[in-house]
């Protein structure tokens, strides 16, 4: 099987899918609801059967060995569970892993049908363990919609199970201990992030804090222990000495992991990203590669391996993310 190695000698084996850049909530840092970032039209969204035609080219021929769908919010597109189902087979056919990012609002009633089409790791964001806090971050006030679906999650055994926090100064910065405390005794994994600037965000370095904070503020109460994987440290992660529970942080922005960089993305209108804050340029477009029939899935392998030596080597530095208006965090999924 080929590999898909870059420049710089990084093989990328892990595939994060956006299945729409539509998300019902208006999060502030990510989809505030003035933001004048367009959507995209509905029939310039790959379809699932090009979707599934992807996936087989990239898992039967490329060496993909894991696959996250993203959003915008992934259970807001239209038959997506038909899809899941469609997506198990090819889990099956080529011993995938897969797995899901959501927002937890719509998840509670399909996860038994999740867990069915081997759909396993879930990640949840959440922000806020209080009510109000949770509507003022996301403009909605489905907050227990989101701890009842963590709580079926747990109770049907979805291992791992992360929790996304997005940690904002003044803004949930005093809930750190509250979200440790949430899964200390639970199998569950808390994952602190670091606040990314994109175009839409209004992202400054005053409501940044770091992971270096996140931490301290954690072991002025509990004892962690790290156990980060060294093979592949986008989060690095800690036991919390005595419990169950775990914690992750991931510092995108106060100490980029791209060395170990595996990942590769494709944006809902079928862009392939080689990162997350890559602007497009030299990019393929899989929307036109596959309505063009010139292109057979072989070509189209091949030029997915060779658009691979355009990856750079690192992200920029926060302040010149912030001048990429177009990029944003709905239409690529993190
Ligand atoms: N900074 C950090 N994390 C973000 N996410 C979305 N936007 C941002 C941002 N600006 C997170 C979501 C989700 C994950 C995929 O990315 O909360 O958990």
């Amino acid at each position: 099987m080929q590999k898909l190695r870059d420049s710089f000698n990084r093989i990328h084996d892990y595939l994060r899918i956006s299945l729409t850049d539509r998300c019902n909530l208006n999060c502030i840092y990510c989809n505030p609801a003035d933001s004048m970032v367009k959507k995209i039209n509905r029939h310039d969204i790959l379809s699932f059967d090009e979707l599934l035609r992807l996936i087989d080219i990239f898992a039967g021929r490329l060496g993909i060995k894991k696959i996250r769908f993203t959003g915008g919010e992934p259970l807001v597109r239209k038959n997506v569970m038909e899809f899941f189902r469609a997506v198990h087979e090819l889990k099956m056919k080529y011993g995938l892993e897969t797995g899901l990012t959501t927002n937890g609002t719509l998840l509670e009633d399909k996860l038994l049908d999740l867990k069915k089409y081997g759909l396993g790791k879930l990640n949840i964001s959440l922000d806020s363990l209080k009510p109000e806090r949770f509507e003022y971050i996301t403009g909605k006030n489905n907050f227990n919609a989101v701890i009842n679906s963590i709580c079926k999650a747990m109770e049907l055994d979805f291992t791992p199970l992360k929790i996304n926090v997005v940690v904002m100064k003044y803004v949930n910065d005093d809930e750190i201990i509250d979200f440790v405390e949430f899964v200390k005794d639970t199998n569950m994994n808390v994952r602190f992030i670091e606040f990314m600037p994109f175009g839409n965000n209004r992202w400054n370095r005053g409501g940044f804090v770091s992971c270096g904070e996140i931490k301290n503020t954690i072991e002025e109460k509990y004892r962690l222990k790290e156990i980060t994987n060294p093979a592949n440290f986008v989060a690095k992660d800690f036991l919390i000495e005595n419990h169950s529970g775990k914690v992750s942080f991931i510092s995108s922005i106060s100490n980029h992991f791209c060395e170990s960089c595996n990942r590769l993305r494709i944006d809902a209108q079928g862009k392939m990203k080689l990162c997350l804050f890559s602007t497009g340029e030299d990019e393929l477009n899989f929307k036109d590669l596959l309505n063009n029939p010139a292109y057979s899935d072989n070509d189209i392998c091949g030029l997915i391996s060779n658009s691979l030596y355009n990856k750079k080597r690192i992200h920029p530095a926060a302040e010149e993310l912030l001048k990429l208006e177009e990029n944003n965090m709905l239409s690529i999924g993190g």
